[in-house]
């Protein structure tokens, strides 16, 4: 609930993903971790609009709660917001402001971020599935980007300390717990990501055809089923997933063992994957994840998210790198009122 007149404060985290790429379009496995990096809102219920400013945004957004379409009269990020409030449907209007330790455009989720946090500050009630599928359909709506549960998931059910196992049938969650001793590091390919959107539509449109010819892509344990598309293309595409699948399957099971060498291999071996089969890698991250594994004391790298630039995610003895960032699995998104019990 949203009372009039209380002051929330919601937060979500972005996510960086171990390995698992454009397996949640197949209803597959992924392994991401809700980061320590946050997209807040801020502000006070009450009034029949919801208007928001942002540090990053030259204009603020103005959503009236009643109107039937709002995404349709909304421009920019506003799509996003009046997207949330299509269904979120809230009680009463909001006033306040949205700032974020995220870089956008990193492949970090900053939009699953703000989806999920907007959404806990419009007073959506339910369990971290249900608000993920809202941020979910929320995003594909204001961005036309027909993007997974993947990223709304594991801000909304980012658990501290572990990586989240997710088979995104159900979905269904399984923490996997990170030791200290494994570094994982995010460095930004220097690639603000082009042409992402439609390459990612492209690629899940090749994943459906492909799903027709020889069935669900997830149920194929076996990589060879694929050989029996024709299109070089699709079995590429296909060949990416089903490996992935498995690799994502592996990669917790090291993870648990503690195996950070094995870990990396995997890892290693999903970047060429990305690079090969997927094509969704460029030759200058290429060169960034080779260096990288190059490095003594580092397990594996790899292209992380949807591709075409974004940020890399390495894993390493600690203390052996000191270019980009390092992060560890953090909690989920929460929401607190001024008084009152408020919490989610
Ligand atoms: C984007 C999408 C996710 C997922 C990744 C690729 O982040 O939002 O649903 O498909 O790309 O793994």
């Amino acid at each position: 609930m949203n009372p009039s007149g209380r002051r929330i404060r919601a937060v979500a985290p972005g996510r960086v993903n171990l390995i698992g790429e454009y397996t949640d379009l197949i209803d597959g496995m992924v392994l991401p971790l809700a980061v320590g990096l946050s997209t807040t809102v801020e502000g006070v219920g009450g009034g029949d609009h919801i208007e928001l400013r942002s540090a990053d945004e030259a204009h603020p957004v103005v959503v009236p709660i009643d109107e039937e379409d709002p995404v349709e009269a909304a421009t920019g990020w506003g799509r996003l917001v009046a997207a949330v409030v299509t269904e979120v449907r809230p009680e009463h209007g909001f006033t306040g402001s949205v700032t974020t330790t995220l870089p956008i455009g990193a492949g970090l989720s900053s939009s699953a971020a703000l989806t999920v946090a907007l959404a806990l500050a419009l007073g959506f009630d339910g369990d971290p599935v249900d608000l993920a599928g809202v941020a979910r359909r929320a995003e594909q709506r204001g961005t036309g980007v027909p993007c997974g549960i993947m990223d709304p998931l594991t801000s909304a059910a980012g658990v501290d300390g572990a990586a989240l196992l997710v088979d995104c049938s159900g979905p269904t969650i399984e923490p996997v717990p990170v030791s200290d001793d494994l570094e994982i590091r995010i460095v930004h390919t220097g690639i603000s990501r082009r042409l992402v959107s439609s390459a990612y539509a492209d690629r899940k449109a090749a994943l459906d055809r492909a799903a027709e010819q020889v069935g669900p892509l997830r149920l194929l344990d076996d990589p060879g089923r694929v050989d029996a598309l024709d299109d070089p293309a699709l079995r590429r595409r296909a060949r990416h997933v089903v490996t992935e699948n498995r690799r994502v399957r592996d990669a917790a099971m090291v993870l648990r063992d503690g195996d950070h060498v094995a870990l990396g291999e995997i890892l290693s071996e999903g970047h060429a994957s990305l690079r090969d089969d997927l094509e969704v890698s460029l030759p200058e991250i290429d060169e960034l994840v080779r260096s990288l594994i190059d490095t003594p004391g580092v397990h594996g790298a790899r292209l992380t998210g949807a591709g075409f630039g974004g940020c890399v995610v390495v894993v390493s003895e600690p203390g052996v790198l000191d270019v980009g960032r390092s992060v560890r699995p953090s909690a989920g998104a929460h929401r607190s009122g001024r008084s009152g019990s408020g919490a989610a």
